[in-house]
């Protein structure tokens, strides 16, 4: 039988080879350089993170993909400043990051609105911090509100929400304060996947809509090609950087381009390198009974 033939993940159309181009002209938001990350644990030191270096451009979406352990959280966390790195820098807009700070918004996996906050007023919140009037906070909050299709929602509260309604509010805030960058630890990675591919969805319209820079964790990678501009695959054990991938995909995408030999090639190529060939995990589980003889499925 004839394998199917894919063209090589580095062919360009001329068209995305320019976006490209023009992408790497564009100023640098956030740089690292040979990022280190060890942790201490009883029986020594975990090297989460070794010499990771990278930069993000104005408007990127930059995904992060790699097996689970390669260090991924542990980047988007000092990233955001709630971890210090070990050795290496992180600079923001040409600036060192040493705290989290109102320039950098934040989407994780689980849902950590305020339960008791409506919609409006969780949205609302980090404004009034930031020392907007009550008014002006309430003024912008609906207009972020309204970004993300939820003003039929505003004094819904959390609990009141699904899943995927909540982790867009949860966008709303962490966009309501302007950062210049939104890290984004699998945001999407508890909800089912008709939610998920929605989400996808509307992250990529609100992306095109607002000037941000967007970092993407996930572990999926269909939603690494899809979103990203380009996606940095890490290794674990220590968690290095395998390679930086500019997804020859036009925009803007839609599910059509899931079968397209430039969407399979990328996804073909990351799944080699994430899982190269002859890399057999063990996936057998010891061997505990718990039925009697006989009792076998057939
Ligand atoms: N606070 C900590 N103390 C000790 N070791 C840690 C700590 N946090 C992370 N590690 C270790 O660092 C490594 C990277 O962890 P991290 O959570 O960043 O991985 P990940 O890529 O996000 O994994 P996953 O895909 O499962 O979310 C792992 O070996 C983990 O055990
Ligand atoms: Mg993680």
């Amino acid at each position: 039988m004839n394998k199917l033939q894919l063209p090589s993940y580095k062919e360009q159309a001329p068209e995305v080879a320019e976006r490209f181009r023009k992408l790497k002209e564009r100023e640098v938001i956030l740089e690292t350089a040979d990022l280190t990350k060890k942790f201490e644990v009883e029986k020594g030191a975990v090297t989460a993170l070794e010499k990771v270096s990278f930069k993000a451009y104005r408007r990127e979406f930059l995904s992060v993909i790699g097996p689970s352990g390669c260090g991924k959280s542990t980047l988007i966390r000092i990233l955001s400043g709630l971890e210090t790195a070990t050795e290496g820098s992180v600079l923001l807009d040409g600036k060192p990051v040493t705290k989290p700070g109102p320039e950098r918004g934040m989407v994780f996996q689980g849902y950590t609105l305020f339960p008791w906050l409506s919609v409006k007023k969780n949205v609302m919140f980090g404004l009034e911090v930031a020392g907007r009037s009550r008014n002006g906070a309430e003024a912008e909050a609906l207009q972020w509100i309204e970004m993300v299709g939820l003003e039929k929602f505003v004094d819904h509260y959390p609990a009141q929400l699904s899943g995927g309604m909540q982790q867009r509010v949860a966008i709303a805030r962490a966009l309501a304060n302007q950062p210049r960058v939104l890290l984004m630890d699998e945001p999407f990675g508890a909800l089912d996947a008709q939610t998920r591919a929605k989400m996808q969805s509307y992250l990529l319209q609100i992306w095109r809509n607002v000037d941000i820079t967007i970092i993407f964790i996930t572990h999926d990678l269909d939603e690494a090609v899809y979103l990203s501009d380009r996606i940095l695959v890490l290794d674990a054990n220590p968690g290095r950087v395998n390679e930086m991938i500019e997804v020859p995909v036009a925009r803007p995408r839609s599910s059509k381009q899931h079968l397209n030999p430039e969407y399979l090639a990328t996804k073909a190529h990351i799944e080699s390198l994430i899982h190269p060939p002859g890399d057999d995990d063990d996936d057998t589980l010891p061997m505990i009974k718990l039925t009697k003889a006989g009792d076998e499925i057939v």
